[in-house]
């Protein structure tokens, strides 16, 4: 009977190519496949059978060959990287096979399953799979980019781990950039991204990052990029991802979360409107201190700021004339006349301190690294035409409120 047997080789090392590929393959008269896969299979090679090596490309005159082979009476042997059937040469020999209305026999079709590039990577640096998990190829030349658009978000709300295949090429580099910085939108920064090159073979080099820490230049088409869950974690030098949640349907606790006590404050969300006029005064002149006073001036505060430093932003909004600038420490005297104070530095005592004055003076205020301090907090927002959407975790956890924010934002960018 003739026959096409579609054979997995597995990531390299041929210890993982499984014996029913290896029988399969030690039965066919012709093998077709890339030189460097012929090459690797040279030891299981015997001499009369006869090798066809195919360009990179061509799959479809590769499956049509194959096909026209096997039709004619040899037994063919189609062999490719990893898992036949997983981006490889399985999916273009159906689709000749659908165009000529195949029927099921002639010639006969076997699949023998392999290791795929994913599951080498997985078991040599832990237990990386241990929950839901998908892969993604970043190749736009069969799929357009769009569409792995819509996947890659998908699968960052759904915390999927994730296999990037085909990541990063010459003339595709700035594509694995973009779906990282979806990732960092929804998981923690401390979350691991193993990269691993050439698994198996001779040069292999795995090794993993945090997502926070993670450089796309470094990852070519010989790489394959797994990014864990919001769960996963490193232990020693491996990284492993739970069967299950720690707390059903919670991220693990980030690292800015604070204690019960501070979780336990009661709150009563409102909007700031129609600040016109009102002064509002920050102390600190950092990241944080930033989008505070951002916030502040999109509803028309006079917005002053203490602090003998200032980012960049700060100093654009001063220069613009947006805001006034105390360049030194803080003095509690720099609260009077304030309608509400934001204790944004990075002195703990001094925060602590504004929360008191203005506790004493019955000033609005809200402590940066202790909400329980304060009497008001920020939430994280998005803003569209005509939604306003506020998430907050009554100040504990920032992170996970910006997390939560963004999955929402996406939903509604569904719509
Ligand atoms: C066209 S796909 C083929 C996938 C293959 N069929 C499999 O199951 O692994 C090629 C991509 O697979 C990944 N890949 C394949 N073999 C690899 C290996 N040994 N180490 C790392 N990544 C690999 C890389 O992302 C590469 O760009």
């Amino acid at each position: 009977m003739s026959t096409l047997s579609l054979i997995s080789i597995g990531p390299g090392d041929l210890d993982y190519m499984l014996p029913a590929a290896m029988g399969a393959l030690r039965r066919a008269d012709v093998i077709i496949g890339y030189q460097i896969y012929l090459d690797q299979l040279r030891k299981l090679i015997a001499p009369h059978q006869e090798l066809i090596s195919s360009q990179l490309g061509q799959e479809v005159q590769r499956a049509t060959h194959a096909i026209d082979l096997a039709s004619a009476g040899k037994t063919v042997a189609m062999v490719s990287s990893g898992d036949i059937g997983i981006y490889a040469m399985a999916s273009p020999i159906f689709d000749v096979l659908r165009e000529r209305d195949w029927d099921g026999a002639a010639p006969n079709v076997e699949v023998y399953p392999g290791v795929s590039a994913i599951q080498a990577t997985a078991a040599y640096i832990g237990a990386p799979l241990g929950h839901d998990f998908c892969t993604i190829s970043l190749s736009d030349l069969l799929t357009p980019w769009p569409v792995i658009q819509k996947r890659v978000k998908a699968a960052a709300w759904g915390d999927f781990v994730i296999g990037f295949y085909n990541p990063r090429s010459k003339k595709r580099d700035w594509q694995l950039g973009w779906a990282i910085d979806v990732l960092r939108d929804f998981r923690p920064a401390d979350t691991p991204v193993i990269i691993a090159r050439n698994a198996t073979r001779p040069d292999q080099d795995i090794r993993f990052v945090t997502l926070a820490d993670f450089d796309p230049t470094v990852v070519d088409m010989f790489t394959l990029v797994l990014v864990g869950n919001s769960q996963s974690y490193v232990l020693a030098d491996r990284v492993a991802t739970p069967r299950g949640y720690t707390e059903k349907g919670q991220p693990r606790e980030t690292k800015d979360a604070v204690t019960a006590a501070d979780n336990e404050i009661l709150s009563y969300p409102i909007s700031l409107t129609q600040m016109n006029g009102k002064m509002a005064t920050v102390i600190g002149g950092g990241p944080v201190a930033t989008r505070k006073v951002r916030g502040l001036l999109s509803v028309g505060a006079n917005v002053m700021v203490v602090s003998p430093e200032l980012t960049a932003g700060l100093q654009t909004l001063l220069d613009e004339g947006q805001i006034t600038w105390l360049s030194r420490k803080y003095e509690a005297q720099d609260i009077e006349g304030a309608t509400l104070v934001f204790a944004a530095t990075n002195d703990r005592d001094v925060n602590r301190a504004i929360g008191e004055t203005c506790a004493t003076k019955h000033i609005l205020c809200s402590v940066a690294d202790a909400p329980g301090e304060g009497n008001f907090h920020s939430m994280a927002i998005h803003r569209s035409e005509d939604v306003v959407l506020a998430v907050g975790t009554q100040g504990s956890q920032p992170s996970k409120a910006k997390e939560v924010r963004n999955q929402l934002r996406w939903l509604l960018d569904q719509q």
